[in-house]
């Protein structure tokens, strides 16, 4: 693709590789328990903005580990645009050709975006190269040679029921497809509590991909088939957490991203097409009927959730390459990995928006309340009511805005991504009896305890803007600032100044 400035990663380790020799990978040689331990370590790691962690030694009950660990893969915003293939200063730039392909008018769009991508095309409607012995599947375990128990699968905090596999790539299809079909197919990252040697339940949210697929299999009344990769190359992990439009599968679009055609490979024991250069997969069946109770599990939120009924996942086979390497990561309280990679989300996002509301200067979810329990928005104000009709518009339009709880509109001079500066506008700029714009009874993340019912409660909209018009009787204040010519002088004389300001004579 034109927009790529890394080489092409074709797998989790040609990712590794590249990482250390960036220094932005750190072997860790000493023994870590996969018990809460590598947590942890993560944790404070990924805290201090620190480099993807490979773990030499995993150890469980079980003893050391068969294969090394990697952690934190995504946990800075430079490694997330690396696994798209780009520096982070090209990420909007991205975000542009995810809002061509948004457009309200989906033909036009995909047109512009074919003429300004003019390898979109290709990468789109190429069909993925069948790989006839893949990688991944150079080691086998099939029927009753399956256990999970062989996988280093971390238990992240404690009081929790069972190991977790955390990354998970979940494949599936709709039952009217062709295993072959790999236009149809969906990629999502859904939790996987391990139950025994063989089982699992799968953890997808009812408006998931994955959840669609499988209630149309049910309503057959049909397992599905379900295919899960654990590590492989960074565009398809990327493609399966990114929100595309439901017309284009993650899978080919990966492709996109990763500049080269995907890589598939049929599965030994499901009529599905697997990641080829994937580390692990595991092939199933989800049962149409059988549940099994969930959790409690540490969430995005630093919360554990409550226990409820997922489906579960009958382990065919899990096949492997020579050498694999697992990839795990933990989910809590933000900072996260998960939160780090909505906050490139979040840039990505942008160039849609504008689209949609082309008013917005920026918008910033900040990590620190899920990723997209609040946010804060800065427009280019022109006439009275617009930061009201910009709340509406998100609300209305963005399906990532359904759980916002807190909308706060600020003008452009205002730094979204700055609390200070947001401090200063709700300060300066809000009124509570008039600039408060109070929702009940609407869509809440149905995780959010503090909501009145499950999946139902409130939104709060803070117009934090200078009042124009009709919005104020008052004489507004001007903001102080001081004249260019002062500050020219004042340029002219800094260096000297500060000189003997750092002696400390100032
Ligand atoms: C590390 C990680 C863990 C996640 N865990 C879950 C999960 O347990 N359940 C879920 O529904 N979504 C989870 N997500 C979010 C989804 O994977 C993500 O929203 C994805 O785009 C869903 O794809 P879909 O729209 O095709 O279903 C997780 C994301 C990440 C990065």
């Amino acid at each position: 693709m034109t927009f790529r400035d890394l080489p092409v990663f074709r797998d989790l380790r040609s990712f590794a590789r590249f990482l250390e020799q960036g220094k932005s990978l750190a072997r860790i040689s000493e023994p870590v328990s996969l018990v809460h331990e590598m947590t942890e370590i993560h944790r404070r790691v990924l805290a201090a903005g620190g480099p993807a962690l490979w773990f030499d030694k995993a150890t469980s009950h079980r003893g050391a580990a068969s294969m090394p660990v990697i952690a934190n893969l995504f946990g800075t915003p430079e490694r997330v645009a690396a696994g798209f293939g780009v520096r982070l200063s090209r990420i909007r730039e991205l975000g542009e050709l995810l809002a061509a392909l948004r457009e309200p008018a989906p033909v036009d769009g995909l047109k512009d975006a074919m003429n300004r991508w003019p390898m979109l095309r290709a990468a789109l409607t190429t069909r993925p190269q069948n790989v006839a012995r893949p990688e991944c599947q150079s080691q086998s375990w099939l029927g009753g040679d399956v256990d999970l128990g062989n996988l280093p699968i971390q238990t992240c905090w404690p009081g929790e029921p069972a190991p977790l596999i955390t990354w998970p790539l979940v494949i599936t299809r709709p039952p009217d497809s062709d295993a072959e079909e790999t236009a149809r197919m969906n990629l999502g990252v859904y939790r996987m509590q391990a139950l025994g040697k063989d089982r699992a339940i799968l953890r997808w949210l009812a408006h998931r991909g994955g959840a669609a697929h499988h209630r149309a299999w049910s309503r057959r009344g049909e397992d599905m088939p379900v295919a899960v990769a654990i590590g492989a190359d960074p565009a398809t992990i990327l493609s399966a957490v990114l929100p595309l439009p439901e017309t284009i599968s993650e899978l080919r679009f990966s492709g996109v991203l990763r500049g080269e055609r995907p890589r598939v490979a049929q599965a030994l024991t499901i009529p599905m097409l697997v990641p080829a250069d994937a580390e692990i997969i595991l092939e199933g069946f989800v049962s149409a009927t059988e549940t099994a109770p969930e959790g409690p599990y540490g969430d995005h939120t630093g919360y554990y959730n409550c226990v409820e009924s997922f489906p579960v996942m009958r382990i065919t086979a899990i096949t492997m390459r020579r050498d694999p390497i697992y990839l795990t990561t933990f989910t809590g309280r933000p900072p996260d990995e998960p939160s780090v990679i909505g906050a490139v989300l979040n840039d990505l996002a942008l160039p849609t928006m504008r689209r949609q509301i082309p008013e917005i200067a920026d918008v910033w979810l900040p990590p620190e309340a899920c990723s997209y329990r609040m946010a804060i928005v800065s427009i280019r104000k022109s006439y009275p009511g617009q930061a009201r009709r910009v709340m509406m518009g998100l609300w209305g339009m963005l399906p990532q805005f359904n759980y916002t709880k807190t909308m706060i509109v600020v003008d452009e001079d205002i730094d979204v991504r700055n609390w200070t500066d947001v401090a200063w506008a709700l300060a300066t700029r809000m009124d509570p009896s008039r600039d408060l714009a109070i929702l009940s009874g609407t869509p809440i993340d149905y995780l959010d305890f503090a909501s009145p019912d499950p999946g139902l409660g409130g939104k709060l909209g803070i117009d934090a803007t200078n009042k124009i018009g009709a919005e104020t009787r008052r004489e507004w204040g001007k903001t102080l600032s001081m004249s260019e010519e002062v500050q020219r002088r004042v340029d002219a004389l800094w260096p000297c100044i500060a000189a003997r300001f750092a002696k400390g004579l100032a």
